[in-house]
Parts: C-alpha cells; sequence; structure tokens
C-alpha cells in the first residue's frame, strides 16, 4: 500500500469539500488506485476555534504554516486559501523543498504562475491547479491533456458563476442590477465585497490561464481587457432581447492574423444570440466553447464553483499528482513577461449593440447615420423606440462586424444635443 502524506492551507468552503470528498472516496481510491492511500496530516487555518462544515480533528488543525511547509512527511500541499499573498510565498516555499503543490487559487496562479512554474521545475516537483478555472469544469485537462493536437483560435467562456446568476435574474425578472446583486448577496450566492467577480477580474485571472494553455504562450493579466456588468441596465437586456439576443458576461481568447499570432483577450458584457451554445447556460453555471483546427467546435458546462464540484477537480488533481512517475509542465516560456511572439491587440473585430438616447426630430437619424458612415461602421439592423410625445426615443443600433477603435471614435462624434450614447455592448456570434 501506497501513502501520501498532504497537507492543506486553508479549510474554508473548498478545503471543507475536499477533506469531505477525500473522506467520501476513500474506498473507491483505495480500489482504483492499487491500495492508495491519501493521508491528511495538518491543516492550515486562520481560526483553529471556527466550526468547520468537516470533521477535521482538533489537533489536525494549525494555524503556523510551517506546520504544513516544513513537514518532511508531508509530499503534497493543496491550496484554497485564496488571495495572491501570503499563498503565493507559501506556494513557493512547499515548491522549493520539493513539495507537489495543488491549488484552487487564481489569483496567485495568474499573477505568479511564471515564478511557481520555475520553482517545481527546479526542484522536480508538480504544480496542478485544475480547480483554478471553472471548479469542476475540466477546462485546462481538455487542453493540455486532450486538445494538444490542436490549434485553438477560439475560446469564449461564461466563467463567472456570480454574474451568470445576476445576469440570469435580470434578463428572467426584468430587475435591476443593484436589486439583484443585493438579493443574491442576503442569499449568500455573492460575496459581500463582490468586486472580484461583477468587474470581471475572477474571470479576467481565469482568462489568463485558460488563454496561455490554449494559445501556447503567456497571457499575462495586465493584457486582458475587461469590463464588468455592473454598468448593465434592464433596458439594455430588454431591447437586447427583443432584438433577438441574450446578455452574458464572457471571457473571449480569440488568435487570429496571418500568421495566426495576433491575440485578443477580453472580458465583457456581450450579446449572443438565443441559439448560442452559451446562451442557454443559466443560474451560476459554467461553461466554455472552443475551436480547435482539427476537432472542431466543443462546449464544457457544467458547475464553476461550490464546494464539492471545485473539490471534484482539487482531488483528481492530487490523485494525478500521487501516480504521476513524473511531474509535467507547460513547454512555452512561463515568464513574468507576456509571450514576445504573441502581439496581443485591442482593435477587435465585432458586431456591436449601441443604444442612444435622441431628440425626436426630422434629420437626427441621418445625422447620427452619417457618424457611423464616416468611420465606415455599418448597420445591420434598427430600432426606435419611445413616445414621441416625450420628446426623445430610444435608438439601437447593431451593426456589422467593425474595428473596436472605429466604432468608439463613431460615437464621440454623436452631436450631445441631439442624441446620446447610453450603452456599447458587444455582440458575439
Ligand atoms: P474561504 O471559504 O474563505 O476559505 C479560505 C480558507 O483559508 C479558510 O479556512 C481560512 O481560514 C484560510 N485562510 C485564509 N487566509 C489565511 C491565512 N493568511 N493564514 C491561514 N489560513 C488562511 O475560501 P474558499 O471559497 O474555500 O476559496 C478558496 C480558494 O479556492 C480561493 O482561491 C478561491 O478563488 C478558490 N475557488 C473557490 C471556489 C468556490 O466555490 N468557493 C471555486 C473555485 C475556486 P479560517 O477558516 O480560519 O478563516
Ligand atoms: N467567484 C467565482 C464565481 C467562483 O462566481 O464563479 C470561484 O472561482
Amino acid at each position: 500500500m501506497k501513502e501520501i502524506v498532504i497537507g492543506f492551507l486553508g479549510c474554508g468552503n473548498v478545503g471543507g469539500g475536499v477533506w469531505r470528498l477525500l473522506e467520501d472516496m476513500r474506498e473507491e481510491i483505495a480500489h482504483r488506485f492499487d491500495g492508495l492511500s491519501l493521508r491528511v496530516k495538518r491543516v492550515l487555518v486562520r481560526d483553529v476555534n471556527k466550526t468547520r462544515s468537516c470533521d477535521v480533528p482538533a489537533e489536525v488543525l494549525t494555524d503556523r504554516p510551517e506546520d504544513v511547509l516544513d513537514d518532511s512527511e508531508i509530499s503534497i500541499v493543496a491550496e484554497f486559501m485564496g488571495g495572491e499573498q501570503p499563498a503565493t510565498d507559501y506556494l513557493l516555499r512547499a515548491l522549493r523543498s520539493g513539495k507537489t503543490v495543488v491549488t484552487a487559487n487564481k489569483v496567485a496562479l495568474a499573477l505568479n504562475w511564471h515564478l511557481l512554474q520555475a520553482a517545481a521545475e527546479k526542484s522536480g516537483a508538480g504544480l496542478y491547479y485544475e480547480a483554478s478555472v471553472c471548479g469542476a469544469v475540466p477546462i485546462l485537462q481538455t487542453l493540455t491533456e486532450a486538445l494538444p493536437a490542436n490549434r485553438i483560435d477560439l475560446l469564449m467562456g461564461i466563467i463567472n458563476g456570480t454574474t451568470n446568476y445576476i445576469l440570469t435574474r435580470m434578463s428572467d425578472e426584468g430587475s435591476e442590477y443593484a436589486d439583484v446583486l443585493a438579493d443574491a448577496q442576503r442569499l449568500g450566492l455573492a460575496e459581500p465585497n463582490p468586486a472580484a467577480d461583477v468587474e470581471g477580474m475572477d474571470a479576467a485571472y481565469k482568462l489568463t490561464i485558460m488563454s496561455s494553455l490554449a494559445f501556447h504562450g503567456r497571457v499575462t493579466y495586465d493584457r486582458v481587457y475587461r469590463e464588468g456588468i455592473t454598468g448593465v441596465t434592464a433596458t439594455d437586456i430588454a431591447c437586447g432581447s427583443a432584438m433577438g439576443y441574450t446578455l452574458k458576461l464572457l471571457a473571449i481568447a480569440k488568435r487570429g492574423g496571418e500568421d495566426g499570432r495576433e491575440i485578443e483577450v477580453r472580458v465583457h458584457p456581450t450579446f449572443l444570440p438565443k441559439n448560442h451554445p452559451l446562451a442557454r447556460v443559466e443560474g451560476s453555471f459554467n461553461a466554455v466553447y472552443l475551436r480547435g483546427h482539427a476537432c472542431g467546435e466543443i462546449t464544457l458546462q457544467g458547475r464553476g464553483a461550490g464546494d464539492y464540484p471545485t473539490a471534484s477537480a482539487v482531488v483528481g488533481d492530487i490523485l494525478r499528482a500521487a501516480t504521476a512517475e513524473k511531474h509535467r509542465h507547460p513547454t512555452f516560456r512561463n515568464t513574468a513577461e507576456p509571450d514576445p511572439s504573441l502581439h496581443f491587440t485591442d482593435d477587435w473585430r465585432s458586431r456591436y449593440f449601441i443604444r442612444c438616447s435622441a431628440v425626436d426630430a426630422p434629420g437626427v437619424l441621418a445625422r447620427v447615420a452619417d457618424c457611423f458612415a464616416s468611420e465606415q461602421v455599418s448597420i445591420a439592423t434598427m430600432r426606435q423606440e419611445g413616445a414621441a410625445a416625450l420628446g426623445r426615443v430610444q435608438l439601437i443600433f447593431i451593426t456589422h462586424e467593425a474595428g473596436e477603435k472605429a466604432v468608439r471614435r463613431a460615437v464621440s462624434r454623436l452631436d450631445s444635443a441631439i442624441c446620446s450614447l447610453e450603452s456599447l455592448i458587444r455582440v458575439e456570434e
């Protein structure tokens, strides 16, 4: 029988789930993996007296990091503390002393992946992080283990459950963002401080990791264009819906250009046609739609958060680490800087939903249309809504595909005396 001794850093939602799943699967793991036994020896927390969601014995809990990091019997450190620090320092200490790391921490990984991988490679330790992106959805192993024979040119995902839950309820109920957020916080479905989710940082960290693996080159967090959902209104969602679209916070990574090295990475609210595979992903579910030159289109969908779904990915990584003959790492140059052979662009092409409030008078529409025409932005569809008696109406345009910068220049030409921009939302097909 082979015994692997594990130390936990953290024992909250995810750590509690991992503890319970390891207990739950103990016999099956032994049966499936030739008698393998996974023993958790120490569990680092902030407050050893806190009530836990798992029955970790009091003598296993500690608030001293060295009890995990300096214990020579522990060969795998599983981290679910969260945040960049002190998590990164603890992980580096573990890796430098030859301990393999399994982490669910997208912030530490996205910001310090190069340091962590270098430390792992130097000591021969493993670095596993499936749980850091999309919880139970095995997107990272799909990219690295199942699809290495592909050139991936598109990743498009709903990779933050909190914002998908909020947008789904806004769509279903016609409610405003602030009301749904407050309710989600009351129900414990959104954090008391929701910034990382609603401002798109969480999705941007995950996109950094996914797209680096997909494009086989380091994509850094500072290269990701980011807009959250705090400015989304019930009016936008209703107008888009009337035109056949559903609003989602999408994380998008595309590769194009003549040499296939032009990269765009962006997180922002996006309208999708209602029959798009991602448009039907509701509530707190996650999904990633990808395209490879050999595999074609693939959509993965599932639970992106929660104790057991995230534990599913963590325990899967622990088992891979425990049974690996040699730990493997991505083979691209993993540095602090973005890969110099990737050309990042902020002038991507997209379709656009543009909603304006305009004076209802002869010639206004022609003047607005002229702003678009002068930047070569072509209108595909247009609607006018609202009572002329009130003096102002809503003009809603959907453009054909156009350059981001051209569209921004076009809307900056609008004469605010007759037409003001209310919202500009990208549309993907
Ligand atoms: P959590 O419930 O807040 O748990 C964090 C745990 O870490 C707690 O046990 C806390 O101790 C401990 N901790 C935090 N800072 C510490 C420090 N400086 N020293 C010692 N212990 C410390 O968080 P979570 O929801 O489990 O998330 C953990 C990680 O998993 C994060 O990186 C998150 O992004 C990632 N993740 C979470 C989910 C999810 O569904 N929640 C899904 C995917 C990935 P105390 O218990 O004593 O306070
Ligand atoms: N806060 C994340 C979400 C889960 O809402 O999807 C952890 O990655």
